[in-house]
C-alpha cells in the first residue's frame, strides 16, 4: 500500500481521547445528564464510571460547559491526605496561573510559591539548590512533609472564591482518579470533599467499576454503613458502545478511505472489540500494519490477522489445556452457572476437575463471574469461539 495512506489510516486508528465533535460517536444520553448535572445542580462531587478504554476521559471532555469554566487536574501526589490537598492547590494555581485576571494571579502566584516553599522547607534538598521548581516540587514532595493544611485550605478556599466571582460556575475535572484502588480514590475525595464543596462548584471524577456498585447500593439502602452517598451526589454509568457504534467510530475516524475495511471486515473487528472502543482502535491499527502490503482489508484477512493477533498474545501468557478448551468452549456458547456446567460436562470431564479449573481460570480473569453465571470476557470468547 501506499506509504502516505498507510501513514493517514495509522494515524487516523491512533488511540487517544477526541476533542472534536465529529469523532464522536453516541453518548447522547449520558452527555445529556451530565450537562443538566452541570447546569442546573447547585455544587457538589459527581462519579463518572465505566470499563478502561470505553470513554470516560472522551465524554468528560465534551461536557458542555458553555456558562462556566473548566479546570482539569491530575492529582498525582498521594501519600497523604495533606500532600493530596497540598497537590489540589499547587495544580490547581498552576491553570489559575495562566486565566487574564490579575487578583486571580496574584492569589495562584502567592499559593505556588507557599506550596513549594512549604515542602522544601527542612528537607535535604535545598530550594536554591535546584533550578526548576518542578524538580525541587517533586523532590520535595517524595519527602512526605507534613505542612500546614489549614493555610493550604485556606488559599484553595480563596482561590476558588475568586474564580467563581469571576466566571459564575466552575467546573472541576479530575480524571484519571479510575485508575487507582477503591481505598485509594475514597482517600482521596475524603481529602478534597470539604475544600470542594461550595456554591456554584461542581466536580466530576472518574471511578473504577467497583465503586459504582457500592454507590448504587448505598443508594438502595442494600449496604450496612451507607458513606458513598455522603460523598457523590450523583453517579453516571458508561456502558460499551453498539457494534453498530464502533464501526461508525472507526468509520468517520478513516474517512478519506471509507473503502479500506470491508464492511464484513470492520464487523470482526467491532465483535472482537465487544463495544470497547480502545480495543477497537488497537485492532484496527495492528491489522492495518501487519498488512501494509495490502490495500483493503477482506473479512478473511481481518479475521485471520485478529486470529494471528490474539493468539499471540494470550498464548504469551496462558497455555490452555485440552480440557480447559473444552470447559471455556461450553462457557462460549452458553453463559451459565457452575453447577449446570458440571452437569453439562458429565461424562467428559471429572466434577472436581471442572471445579478446580474453574477457580483457576477465575484467578487469572479468563472467566468473570457475576451473580453466580460465568462468563468469558469477549477477547477470550473470540479465541476460543474461532481457534
Ligand atoms: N463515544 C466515542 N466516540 C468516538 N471515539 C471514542 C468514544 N469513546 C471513546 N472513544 C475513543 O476510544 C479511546 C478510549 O477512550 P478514552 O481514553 O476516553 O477512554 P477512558 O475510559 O478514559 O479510558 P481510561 O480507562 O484509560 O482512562 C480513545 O481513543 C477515544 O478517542
Ligand atoms: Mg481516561
Amino acid at each position: 500500500m501506499n506509504k502516505n495512506k498507510l501513514k493517514y489510516i495509522i494515524k487516523a486508528l491512533f488511540d487517544a481521547p477526541i476533542s472534536n465533535k465529529d469523532f464522536l460517536v453516541n453518548r447522547e444520553k449520558e452527555l445529556n445528564h451530565l450537562n443538566k448535572i452541570a447546569y442546573f445542580q447547585p455544587m457538589g462531587i459527581f462519579g463518572l464510571c465505566g470499563e478502561t478504554g470505553v470513554g470516560k476521559t472522551t465524554t468528560l471532555n465534551f461536557i458542555d460547559s458553555e456558562d462556566a469554566k473548566r479546570f482539569h487536574i491530575l492529582i498525582t501526589e498521594k501519600d497523604s491526605k495533606e500532600i493530596i490537598i497540598g497537590d489540589f492547590l499547587y495544580k490547581l494555581s498552576i491553570l489559575a496561573l495562566k486565566l487574564k485576571n490579575k487578583k486571580i494571579n496574584n492569589i495562584a502566584k502567592e499559593s505556588k510559591e507557599f506550596i513549594l516553599n512549604e515542602m522544601n522547607y527542612n528537607t535535604t534538598y535545598g530550594g536554591g539548590l535546584s533550578f526548576a521548581a518542578n524538580i525541587s516540587y517533586e523532590k520535595s514532595v517524595n519527602n512526605r512533609k507534613r505542612f500546614n493544611i489549614y493555610s493550604v485550605k485556606e488559599y484553595i478556599d480563596k482561590l476558588l472564591s475568586l474564580l467563581v466571582e469571576e466566571y459564575g460556575k466552575i467546573l472541576i475535572i479530575i480524571d484519571e482518579l479510575d485508575k487507582e484502588k477503591k481505598e485509594e480514590v475514597l482517600n482521596i475525595l475524603d481529602s478534597l470533599k470539604n475544600v470542594l464543596f461550595k456554591e456554584n462548584i461542581i466536580t466530576f471524577v472518574s471511578l473504577p467499576f467497583s465503586i459504582y456498585r457500592e454507590y448504587s447500593n448505598d443508594r438502595m439502602r442494600w449496604n450496612e454503613s451507607g458513606n458513598l452517598e455522603n460523598i457523590f451526589k450523583d453517579m453516571i454509568f458508561l456502558d460499551s458502545l453498539t457494534i453498530e457504534d464502533i464501526k461508525k467510530m472507526i468509520l468517520k475516524r478513516i474517512k478519506e478511505y471509507p473503502d479500506y475495511f470491508d464492511i464484513e471486515a470492520l464487523n470482526e473487528i467491532a465483535v472482537f472489540s465487544d463495544g470497547n472502543p480502545r480495543d477497537a482502535l488497537w485492532m484496527a491499527q495492528q491489522i492495518a500494519l501487519i498488512n501494509s502490503d495490502i490495500d483493503r482489508i477482506s473479512k478473511d484477512i481481518a479475521k485471520k490477522s485478529i486470529g494471528m493477533i490474539i493468539s499471540q498474545n494470550i498464548e504469551k501468557s496462558f497455555s490452555f489445556t485440552k480440557i480447559q478448551k473444552i470447559i471455556l468452549k461450553e462457557i462460549a456458547r452458553n453463559s451459565l452457572d457452575k453447577s449446570t456446567l458440571v452437569k453439562k460436562l458429565e461424562g467428559k470431564v471429572k466434577r472436581q476437575t471442572v471445579y478446580t479449573y474453574i477457580k483457576r481460570l477465575m484467578n487469572d480473569g479468563i472467566i468473570i463471574e457475576n451473580k453466580d453465571i460465568l462468563y468469558l470476557p469477549a477477547k477470550i470468547r473470540y479465541y476460543i469461539e474461532n481457534f
